[in-house]
């Protein structure tokens, strides 16, 4: 998972970063006093976290050595970590806690539980935990659809499958002046319900969603926003 794909990701992903970024840091700024430090959980290439305040800390932890290669060879400015974010626990706490880009949907549902409970135990008491998910809806109406783009002088197609139990398989495939990378990338959707009830019983008091500029907050908004405190 996020191998071959690692060196277009960036390309393939133009522009999504800086939204994030900006949603990341608007909220920070409710917290109503200085930010000092973020953990990024699925941090990938460092994108997200290059765009934040060079005065905050930045650790970034995220399972593809791949992925964290590009981002030291990009040289964002941040601890990066390779590991897996349902088992970590580092000996310090963070003002954010960010896990962006359908990161958690990367991860099967039964484990969300372990995803939470590693945002809550590394936050500051009046931290914050922010995260975004593809939803059912998403994932569902995506299956069976194929997409390709140019990125970066490669073709690279997209196709998803519905693999059942709402795990759905996203089929990479980048062909150009190299030997053709394939990839499955799995995706896992789970019901706002079930959501906030994992966020619930992993601490998360004040739990408040969006489902972006004047969109549904329910299963069928395409993507929903979650902004977490204890
Ligand atoms: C869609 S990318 C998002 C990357 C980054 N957050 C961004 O916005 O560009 C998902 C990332 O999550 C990482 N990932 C998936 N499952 C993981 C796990 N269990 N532990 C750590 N990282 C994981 C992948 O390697 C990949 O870099």
């Amino acid at each position: 998972m996020y191998s071959g794909f690692a060196r277009f990701y960036d390309v393939l992903q133009g522009g999504t970063p800086e939204p994030f970024a900006a949603w990341i840091e608007r909220r920070a700024a409710e917290l109503g006093r200085e930010v000092e430090s973020i953990l990024e959980l699925g941090c990938g290439t460092g994108a997200v976290l290059d765009l934040l305040p060079a005065a905050w800390a930045k650790v970034g932890i995220d399972v593809s050595p791949d992925m964290l290669e590009i981002a030291r060879i990009k040289g964002v400015d941040a601890d990066l970590i390779e590991a897996d974010i349902r088992d970590i626990a580092l000996d310090r706490r963070f003002d954010v806690v960010a896990c962006v880009y359908d990161t958690v949907n990367h991860v099967p549902v039964s484990d969300w539980p372990r995803v939470f409970a590693v945002a809550s135990g590394h936050l500051e008491t009046d931290g914050m935990f922010l995260f975004d998910m593809n939803t059912l809806g998403r994932l569902r109406g995506g299956a069976g659809r194929s997409e390709t783009t140019v990125a970066g002088g490669s073709t690279v197609t997209i196709s998803i499958s519905d693999e059942r139990d709402d795990r759905y398989d996203w089929h990479v495939r980048i062909e150009g002046d190299h030997d053709p990378i394939d990839e499955t990338i799995a995706e896992y959707g789970a019901s706002l319900t079930d959501v906030r009830r994992m966020l619930t019983e992993a601490g998360f008091t004040r739990v408040e969603v969006s489902g972006g500029r004047d969109r549904p907050v329910d299963d069928e908004a395409p993507r929903l926003f979650f902004a977490c405190r204890r």
